[in-house]
């Protein structure tokens, strides 16, 4: 870092030395992941560790993801149960994550499970596999944004938040899913949801032959990253908005339905044609373009339900819930 300004590599093979050895002195690199980029330490370095929640501001009760190279790599650390296992085997590498007893003496930092006797792994998608590989153990990676704030999909994003809280930013360009993996805890024959996400429960479900069992109010504890609120722009969010107010913004969905958008400051469409995914890649920028414009208020239409969009209305109910001190 000089004068404050993080480093900025395009992230090519010739990214890997840089930010393998950052890491092993206990340094922070922000990674792109297929979901939305990571503020990596290394997950066995107790000061690296720290330097993440001190970066992000988070509260220290709540758990890191754990990201590994492969199966074989998690399994230093954590014990699979034979759906776990199946659902790595099907989903891996992408966007889920299991919730795994501990293996003891397993050298992961503490303060990555926050004292928990289970681990949130996961195996991301593309080449920050590489710098796993390079270090030899997992990487910590939280969403690389100051607590509470939305979360970055572009090296820009992590920039403009982060600055100089982070030693290397390594450029990917956009993530391409643009939501948070799905967290599932498998307990006995059961399967929870902790956190709805890149991959619709609906693919996990006919995986596992079973129903996942959302926790909401358990989740506090379980997960306690689902506070209610978090990805909070700083203007207030309005959902299933059918008629923009003077001076909001609009965040539509499909053919825009809205009344009044001759009212709105500025508008986005998460995806003309209605397509779930591409409005999961597009949220969170969006989010942020939106509340750049000085919108008082993000006004946002209705979006189904179901596959990705329960992920999508998860952070928007999210971006909407009150806020400490308001
Ligand atoms: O896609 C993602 O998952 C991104 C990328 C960077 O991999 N990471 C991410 O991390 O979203 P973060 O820290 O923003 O969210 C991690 C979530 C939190 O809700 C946390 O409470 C939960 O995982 N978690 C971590 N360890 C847990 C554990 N042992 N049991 C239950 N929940 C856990
Ligand atoms: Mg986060």
């Amino acid at each position: 870092m000089e004068n404050g300004v993080p480093r900025v590599l395009r992230f090519d093979g010739e990214a890997v030395g840089p930010a393998t050895d950052v890491l092993r002195c206990g340094g922070l690199v922000a990674v792109p992941t297929e979901t939305v980029y990571g503020l990596a330490a290394d997950a066995t370095h107790g000061e690296g560790v720290a330097g993440i929640y001190a970066a992000k501001g988070r509260p220290s009760f709540n758990p890191l993801i754990a990201h590994v190279s492969d199966i074989a790599m998690a399994e230093r650390y954590v014990t699979f149960d034979p759906l776990s296992r199946k659902l790595a085997e099907t989903f891996w590498p992408g966007p889920l994550t299991l919730v795994l007893p501990l293996r003891e003496d397993s050298g992961i930092h503490p303060l990555v499970t926050a004292g928990l006797s289970t681990l949130a792994v996961r195996m991301p998608r593309g080449d920050v596999g590489k710098i796993i590989r390079a270090l030899g153990h997992p990487i910590a990676a939280p969403s690389a944004n100051t607590s509470g704030k939305i979360s970055a999909t572009t090296a820009e994003a992590v920039r403009d938040d982060l600055g100089d809280r982070v030693d290397l930013i390594l450029d990917g360009g956009p993530c391409s899913v643009g939501v948070e993996s799905t967290i599932v805890k498998i307990d006995g024959d059961k399967a929870y949801l902790l956190r709805p996400g890149g991959i619709a429960a609906e693919e996990i479900e006919a995986v596992i032959g079973r129903k996942l069992i959302r926790l909401d109010q358990r989740a506090a504890i379980e997960a306690p990253g689902m506070l209610a609120s978090h990805y909070a722009p700083d203007a207030a969010v309005r959902l299933n908005t059918t008629e923009v107010k003077l001076g909001e913004a609009l965040l539509a969905f499909g053919p825009v339905r809205a009344k009044g958008v001759e009212n709105a400051v500025a508008v986005l469409n998460l995806s003309e044609r209605g397509d779930l995914r591409e409005a999961a890649a597009n949220l969170f920028s969006y989010m942020k373009q939106l509340d750049a414009s000085g919108a008082r208020t993000i006004a946002v239409e209705p979006i189904p339900e179901t596959g990705l969009g329960e992920a999508i209305n998860d952070r928007l109910r999210r971006a909407a819930a009150p806020r400490e001190g308001a």
